[in-house]
């Protein structure tokens, strides 16, 4: 047992804290210990502390991408360090430095009311900023990658803090260094941005057009980002209201033989070529299986988008978890292709 320190000058580490209120799927487990940590000196104080030495520990940021299946033995800790900063401007861009903590609909909001480019189809989706990068985030044809050029963290291991530029982060499809080597290994600190002062407008994704038709208005960087708040609040649950991660899974990735074999059987697959791959839509492959809007106990396929899973109230995360399973076994036998998850699992 450690030895537990009363020196904590700054934060409160709380004991068997439940996790209810800090994950969008809603699912009530508990830490052991929980902290949140508001400013570089608490993150520094408690990565040096016996909590993190002799426990293990999870890092938690909005808590959009996560399913906690179990109660979790060890320290949780929210970050929650706050403020956004303009580091530079020139004749075309404008470079800002965003703490990890900052809510990610807010800054999108917040760009978009300076008229900075970049991130306004990113609107509404929960998180926080400091783990944008992580699965770099994506939405309506654009990737946060696009825009981040740079990330700031602090390394576990020796407590130096470093920037990882735009390509060390090595970005992929809901991917990243983070989720691979570099996971647990880094906290990360802040995010650095450059979005552009002249817009650069997509609109070729989806809906988007028909719903700016609908809304009888111009593209425009408010005005798509209002359309794409109008579609995703048509289509996704509100967290706040039905407790779920966005789209659960990936989309897959399949050889060009695998589509072309698959397309003879099941002509209107949906899918988008991928570099040298296609992306099948998943939410296609899961309605087609039959489990669109299907429930196993308290666990449920969104009936509007069969990518979502979501929790019909008080759902443990192994309920989730055995619906994601039937699932992707489903998708398997039908198609012979394999669903990753998208979501991390604790
Ligand atoms: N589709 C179906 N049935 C469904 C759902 C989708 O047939 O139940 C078909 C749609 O008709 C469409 C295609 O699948 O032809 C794609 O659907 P959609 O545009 O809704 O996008 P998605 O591929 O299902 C991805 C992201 C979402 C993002 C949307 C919009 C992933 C894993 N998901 O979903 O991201 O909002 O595109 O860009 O790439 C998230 O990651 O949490 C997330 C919500």
């Amino acid at each position: 047992m450690p030895s537990f320190d009363d020196y904590f000058n700054f934060m409160q580490i709380k004991e068997n804290f439940s996790l209810k209120k800090l994950n969008t799927f809603g699912i009530d487990v508990k830490a052991k210990y929980f902290a949140e940590l508001n400013s570089l000196e608490e993150i520094k104080e408690i990565m040096q502390s016996s909590y993190v030495k002799e426990y293990p520990f999870l890092l938690l940021g909005g808590g959009s991408n996560i399913l906690f299946t179990k109660d979790f033995e060890g320290i949780v800790l929210k970050i929650n360090t706050k403020g956004k900063e303009i580091t530079a401007v020139d004749e075309d861009f404008v470079y800002l430095k965003v703490q990890a903590g900052e809510n990610w609909e807010n800054f999108v909001d917040y760009c978009v009311m300076n008229n900075w480019s970049g991130i306004e189809n990113l609107a509404l989706i929960p998180g926080a900023v400091g783990t944008c990068p992580v699965q770099n985030i994506g939405a309506y044809g654009v990737e946060v990658k696009e825009c981040i050029e740079k990330v700031e963290v602090l390394n576990i291991a020796d407590g130096k803090i470093t920037e990882m530029d735009n390509e060390s982060c090595q970005f992929g499809y809901r991917n990243s260094i983070f989720k691979q080597q570099a996971k647990n290994k880094y906290i990360i600190l802040s995010v650095s941005f450059k979005l552009a002062k002249k817009p650069v407008l997509i609109t070729h994704y989806g809906d988007i057009l028909k719903e700016l038709e609908m809304m009888m208005l111009e593209p425009g960087l408010a005005t798509i980002s209002n359309a794409i708040k109008n579609i995703r609040r048509r289509k996704l649950p509100d967290p706040a209201v039905t407790g779920n991660a966005g789209s659960f899974f990936k989309n897959p990735l399949v050889s060009k033989e695998k589509y072309e074999e698959l397309l003879k059987e099941f002509p209107k697959i949906r899918a988008f070529p991928s570099e040298n791959n296609y992306k099948l839509a998943a939410g296609w492959l899961i309605e087609k299986s039959g489990w669109k809007g299907k429930s196993l106990g308290n666990a449920a396929v969104h009936h509007k988008q069969a990518l979502v899973l979501i929790n019909k109230g008080g759902a443990t995360g192994s309920e989730i978890l055995s619906l994601a399973k039937a699932v992707q076994h489903a998708v398997l036998n039908m198609f012979g292709v394999e669903l990753e998850m998208e979501v991390n699992l604790v």
